[in-house]
């Protein structure tokens, strides 16, 4: 699978490369449609080659897919929000997001719909390679109806969230962590508050930090981290505590399990219960919603 986007939709499909390659076990790339479409491009045999856009008239995405080797590509398919758009006219086929006009320049209910449309791909083609059993895709299936649900809990975090926006008002540069599919959506909350609050942001592999970001941190520096509850955890709180002992003012947003396992964290706030694999999309709201507030503070 080759993914191309840009922005927001660039990081659905960050999100997305985890879950095809977790529950498909099919090889996924994932591209910023302004680099590929400008370079030479090598595309292996029988690709699905999938362009994401909400509005799908990104002038670089719909120049990526002209300038794709049609002779490897199996089929092109738009992940898209405007179902009479020029990305879902030039596609062979087409998944509508459905999530209604995108009405503010920043990208909010489209990148959820997006990743619902992207782990129902990965669950359908896993299941269609024979990498998922029955079971385990009724099983995930029960677990994403109660999606919305969840993302309607997630709405109500307005108060819990206020104070940390109000203390990030003032900051000058703020931090965000994350480790596998929530290292994507730590770049989407960096994205969201700098193109909201005009506040530097920056998203980060958690255990990159040691490998050159560390040396950013000082005292009350911003660090936004999401936290789960899977094996991962362990080496999260690492990485956060040597942010702790260096000054910084650790945020962690996470189910209660897994912010309960950070006691030293500063500020916490939780999202309702859900699977680990779907935390990016519930997790998506209140990233969306410490950027607002940041802004109108
Ligand atoms: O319409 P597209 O999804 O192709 O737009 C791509 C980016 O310009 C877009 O996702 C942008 O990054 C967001 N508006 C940021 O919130």
């Amino acid at each position: 699978v080759q993914i191309v986007a840009c922005g927001t939709s660039y990081h659905a499909g960050l999100v997305a490369k985890y879950w095809i390659e977790g529950l498909a076990g099919m090889p996924c790339q994932v591209e910023i449609a302004s680099e590929y479409r400008y370079r030479k491009v090598v595309t292996l045999p029988n690709t699905l080659w999938i362009a994401i856009s909400q509005s799908g008239e990104t002038a670089d995405v719909l120049s990526a897919l002209r300038h794709l080797d049609c002779e490897q590509v199996a089929a092109t398919l738009a992940v898209c929000n405007v179902p009479t758009s020029s990305l879902v006219r030039e596609t062979d086929l087409a998944l509508l997001t459905e999530a209604g006009p995108e009405i503010g320049v920043a990208s909010t209910k489209a990148f959820t719909a997006q990743l619902i449309v992207l782990i129902c791909l990965a669950i359908v083609l896993g299941r269609q390679n024979g990498h998922l059993d029955a079971s385990r895709v009724t099983y995930l299936y029960q677990k994403l109806v109660k999606i919305p649900g969840a993302v309607g809990k997630s709405m109500k975090l307005f108060d819990s969230i206020r104070p940390i926006a109000h203390k990030l008002k003032n900051a000058r540069s703020c931090l965000f962590l994350g480790r596998d599919t929530l290292f994507p959506l730590a770049c989407e909350g960096a994205l969201k508050l700098k193109e909201l609050s005009y506040i530097h942001a920056e998203g980060f592999a958690s255990g990159e930090m040691k490998h050159g970001p560390i040396a950013l941190l000082e005292d009350g520096l911003p660090i936004v981290s999401f936290v789960s509850e899977d094996e991962m955890a362990l080496k999260v709180i690492s990485n956060l505590k040597e942010a702790e002992a260096r000054g910084g003012y650790i945020i962690v947003i996470g189910t209660q399990a897994a912010v309960d396992l950070i006691d030293f964290a500063a500020a916490k706030i939780v999202i309702p219960d859900c699977e680990p694999i779907f935390a990016p999309i519930v997790g998506a709201i209140p990233a969306q919603i410490l950027a607002y507030l940041t802004a109108l503070n």
